[in-house]
């Protein structure tokens, strides 16, 4: 089922609400959110509901989860399929888990851990692959916003990171999430939403075409709460929110998802 109607072409993209939880939630945390949540989204139809929780919890969500429509996603993948790489998980892996989604290149990734961008696009295309959706997540610093280096530094994000991937028989997701905007509850306004989402979509077209930019879903990440949610899901190149902190509760998490079905 499809949401947003986009006027050229009539592409149709649904809208994505996805939650990370990053390192948060032990095992009985994950099951008591999955108890309280399950109800409140039942009914929802429209919207594509996902939740990245931690390796640990994957497992347990997934039983939880099952008969539901809700999905779940690992936060990284390494792009070997198996072998000696201690600590790492492969994509065969989180799809055994019950994965369909993963997030790649998160910022915190690129930032604390030091991934780069051909980091970042060996780990796609292992997902891609492995028959994972890959999330790609972009984003430009306090600094570089300050520096009117934002536009320049997504699109070097986007090229570099999709070098050599063929978007042709699946579409990507992508998330938009500015660095200063995360975790600091300082979100984005809907205009550097806009401004960004939109040179994404571009900056698809010339890397491949115009079908396959209609085609992405790009998802705004940053401070994302039940009260800015409407105003980003307004903007004509959002299709969806990658959605930390306000995830981790259920009723909120709920209420951004609902807004999105009742957009
Ligand atoms: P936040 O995190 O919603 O807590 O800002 C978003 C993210 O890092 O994906």
């Amino acid at each position: 089922m499809l949401l947003k109607v986009k006027n050229e072409g009539d592409f149709l993209r649904q809208v994505l609400i996805a939650g990370n939880w990053k390192m948060n939630k032990l095992i009985d945390e994950t099951e008591e959110f999955c108890r309280e949540f399950l109800p409140l989204v039942e009914d929802i139809s429209k919207v594509e509901v996902l939740i990245c929780p931690v390796f640990t919890s994957l497992y347990p969500m997934q039983e939880l989860f099952k008969g539901s429509k809700v999905k779940i996603g690992g936060q990284d993948a390494f792009w070997e399929p198996r072998g000696a790489y201690t600590g790492e998980i492969s994509p065969a892996m989180l799809l055994d888990a019950g994965c369909s989604y993963v997030i790649i290149g998160h910022s915190e990734r690129r930032q604390i851990i030091g991934e780069s961008n051909v980091i970042v696009n060996r780990k796609i295309k292992a997902a891609m692959e492995a028959g994972l959706n890959p999330i790609l997540c972009v984003g430009e610093t306090l600094q570089e916003r300050e520096n009117q280096r934002a536009l320049e530094v997504v699109k070097e994000q986007l090229t570099e990171s999709l070098q050599d991937i063929d978007l042709g028989e699946k579409p990507l997701v992508v998330a938009y999430e500015p660095v200063w905007a995360i975790g600091t509850g300082v979100n984005a306004s809907s205009d550097d939403a806009r401004e960004m989402t939109g040179f994404i979509r571009k900056h698809l077209a010339r890397l491949y075409n115009e079908e396959i930019a209609a085609a992405t879903r790009i998802l705004y990440g940053g401070s994302v709460k039940e009260d800015n949610i409407r105003d980003f899901l307004a903007e004509e190149d959002v299709d969806g929110a990658l959605v930390g902190g306000a995830s981790l509760k259920a009723n909120s998490f709920a209420r951004i998802i609902r807004a999105g079905e009742d957009g």
